[in-house]
């Protein structure tokens, strides 16, 4: 009995101390937990926004972004975005992308988010240019410098605003759900590759093409690599920093 009583404190002792070894450069982050999201509040993280199980998305109404907090440090996030095409007006791209993660609050306030490598999806859509829909892998690391959680004075409800790495303020954030509403915290996939799948999305604001990804031809690869420069110039969150 006794030495079963000393074993069980001795484990909850090195518990503790790993627990305060994780979380010693971090800070609490009560007034992050939630569901945040864009205005239209049609771009949600959770199930309604990304199936593990099928491996797709499923398209939201509007344009948006949301992004989910825990107090004890997961992050979710969730992207639809429309990229002008200047040279045709009438042919907006669209993208959407998830992940999730772990995040910490630095003592200073800033936020650092990194997303499970494998878990991360994008999909995107040049529908002018290319019949398929191109659906890939996604991850990249966040920086927020710093973040308010104040009462919107206008719509009453709770914002968040994000600033960027570079100190610009993100469009703002209002509370959707409290506690968040999210996919499992842990790892989805055993592997890294992203199953090709068939989604018959409902047609909003942009027409995805149904047609799954199948071999990419080397006009996508390059489409790609474009695609990427972009985001890079157009990223809206926080400063992006690319794995590969
Ligand atoms: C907080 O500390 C990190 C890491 O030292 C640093 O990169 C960041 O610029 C600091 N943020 C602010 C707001 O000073
Ligand atoms: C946003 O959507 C969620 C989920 O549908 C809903 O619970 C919430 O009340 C909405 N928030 C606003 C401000 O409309």
């Amino acid at each position: 009995m006794l030495s079963l009583s000393v074993a069980t404190m001795l484990l909850s002792a090195s518990a503790g101390f790993v627990a305060a070894q994780t979380t010693a450069d971090s800070v609490p982050v009560t007034d992050l937990v939630g569901t945040w999201s864009t205005k239209s509040n049609s771009t949600l993280t959770g199930p309604g926004f990304y199936d593990p199980q099928k491996d797709s998305f499923i398209e939201p109404k509007h344009t948006g972004i949301s992004y989910s907090f825990t107090a004890d440090g997961f992050f979710e996030e969730a992207y639809y975005r429309a990229v002008a095409n200047p040279s045709n007006p009438k042919c907006p791209k669209g993208i959407i992308q998830w992940q999730h993660g772990k995040f910490k609050k630095l003592a200073n306030g800033t936020l650092e988010l990194t997303p499970i490598e494998i878990d991360g999806r994008q999909l995107y859509s040049d529908p002018c240019a290319y019949k398929n829909s191109v659906y890939t892998r996604y991850k990249a690391k966040e920086k927020f410098l710093h973040y308010e959680v104040i009462k919107d004075p206008y719509h009453q409800i709770s914002r968040l605003n994000l600033f960027k790495w570079d100190g610009a303020p993100m469009q703002p954030l209002y509370l959707a759900m409290s506690p968040p509403t999210m996919l499992p915290t842990t790892t989805l996939h055993q592997t890294s590759t992203p199953t090709p799948t068939n989604s018959k999305n409902k047609r909003s604001e942009f027409p995805f093409s149904p047609s799954a990804l199948s071999k990419r031809s080397p006009q996508q690869l390059q489409a790609d690599r474009w695609w990427w420069f972009g985001v890079v110039l157009t990223a809206t969150g926080g400063t992006l920093y690319f794995f590969f």
